[in-house]
């Protein structure tokens, strides 16, 4: 595997996500029953989660859907995929967990009833080919469900911190509509116009806000590892790290409340039919 996306999450995005993990499924834990709720109501039986990470949705959707189905994670990142092997050491029915780019894997024509994903295909550089791909691996008659972040501008959480500190990074990479990462899908029409063009049916694209919450002593951890002023850091010496993080935690304030970090995830929800 190659490219700047399997670097990323093979080097320092995917030992960031892995060490933060712990944090990471905390906030995003309402988008678990979200997904697991959708594969139940299908009566999927087959499930295939892409860009899992380290496992938290596909563990979740294959405790609620029981022993008479079967779960998949795929994931770029072999620290991510190792994470997730772990998380489930010691369950009884265990989803399997694959390292592969799922835009490229040859999965086996129809091998599975329902494609979910939290936050994990919006990295896809042909997201259409991607997407054609992996609906080849669903049988006819099976679907997909995913979530993705809706704007920038919906999503202050995600952006405060690099706004508050972008002049003391000005080597923070600009962020480019629809190129691949957290924002690639916040257009409504666009993630319509790829899945059609893909071959998916019945597509439709709903919003959901989803509270999320996460313990404030992590947020500096968090801030310093996570998202965009996490990348621009890895760079950094140690005075512009102590320096963005002052401001960056500084402009977060508005998100505390009391001993928690609060905000609300504004995003999509993906559901399209494999004709
Ligand atoms: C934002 S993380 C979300 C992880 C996980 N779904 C979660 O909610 O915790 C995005 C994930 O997508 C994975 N990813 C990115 N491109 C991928 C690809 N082409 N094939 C498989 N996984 C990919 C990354 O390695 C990463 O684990």
């Amino acid at each position: 595997m190659s490219g700047e996306q399997s670097d990323f999450w093979n080097g320092a995005g995917g030992d960031a996500w892995v060490a933060m993990q712990p944090v990471l499924d905390r906030m995003f834990v309402g988008f678990e029953g979200l997904l697991a709720d959708a594969a139940a109501a299908r009566g999927a039986k087959r499930v295939l989660d892409v860009g899992c990470g380290a496992g938290a949705a596909t563990v979740a959707i294959a405790r609620r859907l029981g022993p008479g189905a079967t779960c998949t994670g795929v994931d770029i990142s072999a620290a991510m995929i190792a994470a997730a092997k772990e998380r489930v050491a010691y369950d009884e029915n265990p989803p399997r967990f694959l390292l592969a780019d799922a835009a490229a894997h040859s999965f086996e024509a129809g091998e599975f009833d329902l494609l979910v994903s939290r936050f994990g295909v919006m990295f896809f550089t042909d997201p259409a080919a991607a997407f054609a791909r992996l609906r080849e691996a669903i049988a006819a008659g099976g679907g997909l469900r995913f979530i993705a972040w809706r704007t920038p501008e919906e999503n202050p959480f995600l952006t405060t911190g690099a706004q508050a500190a972008a002049h003391l990074l000005p080597e923070m990479a600009p962020r480019l509509p629809g190129a691949p990462g957290p924002f690639a899908f916040a257009e409504a029409g666009r993630i319509g116009e790829i899945l059609a063009a893909a071959g998916w049916a019945r597509i439709e694209v709903e919003p959901v806000d989803v509270p999320c919450a996460f313990p404030e002593a992590d947020l500096r951890r968090y801030l310093a590892r996570i998202g965009p002023i996490g990348q621009a850091l890895r760079e950094a010496d140690d005075a512009t790290r102590a320096a963005v993080l002052e401001v960056a935690g500084a402009a977060y304030e508005p998100f505390v409340d009391g001993e928690e970090v609060r905000f609300t995830a504004r995003c999509w929800s993906v559901g399209a039919e494999s004709p």
